[in-house]
């Protein structure tokens, strides 16, 4: 690889008591990639996120993050510098339509922005931004609803939205597909694929199909360590995932 990774994590461990939930993880995420990080549940992978997004500290290891070592910087310098983790925000504002939901979530990722323009031409630029945002996310015909009224899946789409946002250059996705049907699945896939080549997705998935089928590369952790990172159709043919994963369940590959 001739370029630096976006992402570089090196030996990073985290210890609750007696459990090492990530051990000496090694990762690497290049711009624009769609990365897949898989493996059995336990494994560490929500443990792992964390500790890149900033909100647990690691006991040991380094994250660097376009060019800067992030590994002490606290979450919200992270996100200013485009590395983000999506939540299932809780529902503040109820009342709030979709559209004002995502103008208000790109008003706080862009605040400096828009506050060189006057008032008006400001709310015009910020409502635009938001329309077109919904469009991407599939949400453009629930622009005016109530957010409270959107489904499981549309709900999940919405939080991408916010994410995106700032524009950042990685995103940090624990698991988008739990829960969802047939079709919310696909329009989420959809929405992670349109990201490829524009912000890079650190992915979390149990659904090994589509994990196969979206990502330009897969990391296996398994008890905390990565096992296998590489190309998909390397790491369902590595014996080593076979066995320390996949186990009898390899056919589902
Ligand atoms: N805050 C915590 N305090 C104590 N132990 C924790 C904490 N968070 C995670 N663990 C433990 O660390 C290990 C890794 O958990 P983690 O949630 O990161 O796994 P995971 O791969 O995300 O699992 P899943 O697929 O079920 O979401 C588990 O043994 C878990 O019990
Ligand atoms: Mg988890």
């Amino acid at each position: 690889m001739t370029h630096a990774p976006l992402l570089q994590v090196t030996g990073l461990n985290k210890r609750f008591g007696g459990v090492l939930a990530t051990d000496r993880v090694d990762l690497r995420v290049a711009a624009g990639e769609i990365h897949a990080l898989i493996g059995p549940n336990g494994a560490g992978k929500t443990t792992l996120v964390s500790q890149i997004a900033g909100q647990l500290a690691s006991d040991s290891g380094t994250v660097h993050f376009d060019g800067s070592d992030i590994t002490r910087m606290v979450t919200h310098r992270r996100a200013r510098r485009g590395l983000v983790r999506s939540f299932q925000v809780t529902r503040l504002f109820k009342s709030m339509s979709v559209l004002e939901h995502l103008a208000l979530a790109l008003q706080a990722a862009g605040g400096r922005t828009f506050s060189a323009w006057r008032p008006v031409r400001a709310a015009t630029l910020l409502f635009g931004r938001a329309q077109g945002l919904l469009e991407r996310l599939g949400l453009a015909s629930k622009s005016g609803w109530g957010v409270e009224q959107l489904s499981h899946g549309e709900q999940r789409a919405r939080e991408v939205g916010m994410a995106l946002a700032g524009s950042p250059k990685l995103v940090l996705l624990d698991e988008p597909l739990a829960g969802m049907g047939l079709q919310e699945s696909e329009a989420m896939g959809s929405l992670i694929d349109s990201l490829r080549g524009e912000v890079a997705v650190l992915l979390i998935e149990h659904d090994v199909e589509a994990v196969f089928r979206l990502a330009d590369t897969v990391s296996v952790l398994v008890s905390g360590h990565v096992v296998a990172s590489g190309k998909p159709d390397d790491v369902r043919r590595d014996p080593a995932v076979a066995d320390a994963y996949l186990g009898s369940s390899q056919e589902a590959l």
